[in-house]
């Protein structure tokens, strides 16, 4: 047998084990299965547990005509346990040749295994220090989306982002590709002239003559928050340390919804101790970006449908900011640990909220988040697997089973500790927790033996009252969730009553309701309510023409549950443009539970290619399947 049949085989059967203990219909609760779950990143197929990646040095050209990234990119290790090959992650990259500490070598570039890619696979010496990767990604490439300039908001110049989260830097990137693997980086990278460059990296606020930008990442950095984009973007300030990246016509805009930036990087400074990454930009893209928010260091990506003229969906931007301390700083050591940065991120994005708005503002926020929780538990079952906090996404791609549950749980979760050991504690120990932790992957199970030791030191009646095993090793909501004041929300519910029972639009109580209040009122509308009473909504309130996206696209579900065929026209022209999953999904799929399966199909047939491939891969499953 061949060497490569040989790798075939192996990787066959690695395959074939990784499918056994595949198990999505899992529905056994039992605590006591724990012990089961792999502490073992099985998302990555890098040796880099017994070698030292240390640092990337990218050189790449970005051409929008072959829509390719090409270049090389050149890792510095240590092998020091004298490994005789480094393995790398790629995803439908073509490798052109690979030269170790200059010399040329032969290399091994395994079959494709299913949702991880081609492991890359180069032998080295003990005294090995550079590997290099001449390659260029492919048309498959998962974390990059290329817009043409009519897909953008200037429509002069095509537009190139990337989304690297959860294991998909390996499309654009040979590297090592799971979140315990820290590098620093530096890039040299080559766009069309004219086009300014931004990274996950020190960043340049003009726009080069010649078209090359030179980046520089000198804290390391896991894999998933490798970043790029490339268009025509230009840069205006906040204040000293905060600025925004946003297309021209954007620009102002977005600058003036976003003025609030070096307040909020204060106030989280306040809370859990410094921001340590430098400079804080946010980077407003076009409307296809597939989600509301990444968090790539020093510049978070954003969706533009939070630019809603109030400010009222800029606590998305809080979101984003906290993953600099959960995430960024202290990082998940495999993607069933999710929960450790969203979760934490939720909790510490309402504590920013509330210090800059008041209790009743961040109440809100956490009964909406309380909603999607029940939601999403509903919809996947309340014994769920999928509905603990510590994941096993063990032979599936993570795009399949992160959800709601490690934000909303998560978040619920730490709000529990909260409430029983005082905020003034709970604060103390988040802070040294970030401290203790910082610029490392951990597990849940660190997580919870630091919150033993530092927290509950043994006190067995809060140890009882917390009940950690239901929360983190346990299906659904356990009993002891909190719930948030619904002060603001009784107000709307009332409303919604004296609507209900025949008050007319115009002579309803909503002075001073905010996108929440709206939100929460739109949600709780039956679904039988009559195209009339739609129709007297609407000439009230404008919900169809609503600039406000979190409104509008609740307004479109609401609509297509009543048949109220005024909103389509405009429904249609969001799912034009915009590419968040968090509306498509949603909008998509109340068409096909009402009865549009066509209207689905033909609507998601005509917009699929703007949106991005992560967003086509859900969408296709939703609309496409049979
Ligand atoms: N890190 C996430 C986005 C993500 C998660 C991408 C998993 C890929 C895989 C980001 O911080 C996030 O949570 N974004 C939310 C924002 C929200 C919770 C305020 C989103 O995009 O909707
Ligand atoms: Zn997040």
């Amino acid at each position: 047998m061949n060497k490569m049949r040989l790798l075939v085989l192996v990787l066959g059967l690695h395959l074939l084990s990784c499918q056994e203990s595949t198990n999505e219909k899992n529905t056994n609760n039992s605590p006591s299965e724990t012990k089961e779950i792999p502490s073992k990143d099985l998302h990555t197929q890098c040796n880099a547990d017994s070698l030292s990646i240390r640092h990337l040095d990218l050189d790449i050209k970005v051409d929008f005509i072959s829509k390719k990234i090409s270049g090389n990119a050149t890792w510095t290790i240590q092998n020091e346990t004298h490994q005789k090959f480094i393995r790398l992650d790629t995803y439908d990259l073509t490798i052109d040749s690979v030269l170790v500490d200059g010399a040329k070598t032969s290399f091994v570039l395994y079959p494709m295994v299913h949702h991880l890619g081609q492991a890359l696979e180069i032998p080295i010496q003990k005294n090995t220090q550079q590997v290099k990767i001449v390659y260029s990604s492919g048309s498959n490439a998962r974390a990059l989306q290329w817009l043409t300039a009519q897909q953008t908001l200037g429509k002069k110049q095509p537009f190139l982002y990337t989304q690297s989260e959860s294991i998909y830097a390996r499309s654009w990137i040979p590297c090592p590709d799971g979140p315990g693997i820290r590098f620093t980086y530096n890039a040299r990278v080559q766009v069309p002239k004219g086009l300014l460059a931004l990274m996950s990296a020190e960043n340049p606020q003009q726009v080069s003559d010649s078209g090359i930008y030179h980046f520089k990442m000198d804290i390391p950095i896991p894999a998933y928050l490798m970043a790029l984009a490339v268009g025509d973007l230009r840069f205006k300030s906040v204040d000293a340390r905060t600025g925004v990246y946003a297309e021209p016509p954007m620009l102002d805009k977005a600058t003036l919804e976003l003025s609030d930036m070096g307040r909020m990087v204060n106030t989280a400074e306040s809370l859990y101790g410094p921001y340590r990454w430098g400079r804080y930009d946010v980077l407003v893209l076009p409307p296809g970006f597939p989600i509301g928010g990444m968090e790539n260091p020093k510049l978070t990506f954003a969706t533009p449908t939070i630019i809603a003229g109030d400010k009222s969906l800029v606590n998305l931007i809080a979101h984003e900011l906290a993953h600099n301390w959960s995430g960024n700083l202290v990082t998940n050591a495999t993607w069933n640990d999710f929960w450790l940065n969203e979760g934490f991120t939720v909790y510490f994005e309402r504590r920013i909220s509330e210090a800059m708005n008041d209790k009743g503002y961040a109440d809100m926020l956490w009964e909406l988040g309380y909603q999607d929780l029940v939601a999403t538990i509903d919809d996947l079952g309340k014994d769920n697997r999928n509905t603990w906090l510590k994941l096993d996404l063990t032979g599936r791609d993570p795009d399949d089973g992160l959800n709601d549950v490690a934000y909303e749980k998560g978040a619920l979760f730490l709000k529990l500790i909260e409430n029983n050991v005082g905020r003034a504690r709970m604060d103390t120990f988040l802070k040294n927790y970030f401290a203790a932790h910082a610029f490392k992957t951990i597990t849940t199970e660190t997580f919870l033996s630091y919150l033993q030791q530092n927290l509950i030191k043994g006190d067995a009646a809060l140890e009882k009252k917390l009940n950690i095993q239901a929360w983190v090793y346990g299906p659904g909501i356990p009993n002891n969730a909190p719930r948030a004041d619904m002060e603001r929300f009784n107000k709307v519910n009332t409303t919604l009553q004296s609507f209900l029972k025949g008050t007319s639009a115009q002579d309803l109580t909503t002075q001073g309701w905010t996108t929440h209040e709206w939100l929460h009122f739109l949600r709780q509308l039956p679904d039988s309510l009559s195209v009339s009473k739609m129709k007297e909504l609407d000439d009230n309130f404008h919900f169809t023409t609503s600039g406000n996206s979190e409104i509008g696209a609740q307004w479109f579900i609401q609509s297509l549950k009543t048949n109220y065929q005024t909103a389509y026209p405009k429904m249609d022209v969001f799912l034009s443009a915009v590419g968040r999953r968090k509306f498509l999904e949603p909008i998509y799929e109340t068409m096909i539970k009402t009865g549009k399966k066509e209207m689905a199909t033909a609507t998601y047939n005509k917009y699929k290619q703007n949106y991005h491939p992560l967003a086509q891969m859900t969408l296709d499953k939703l609309v496409l399947a049979k």
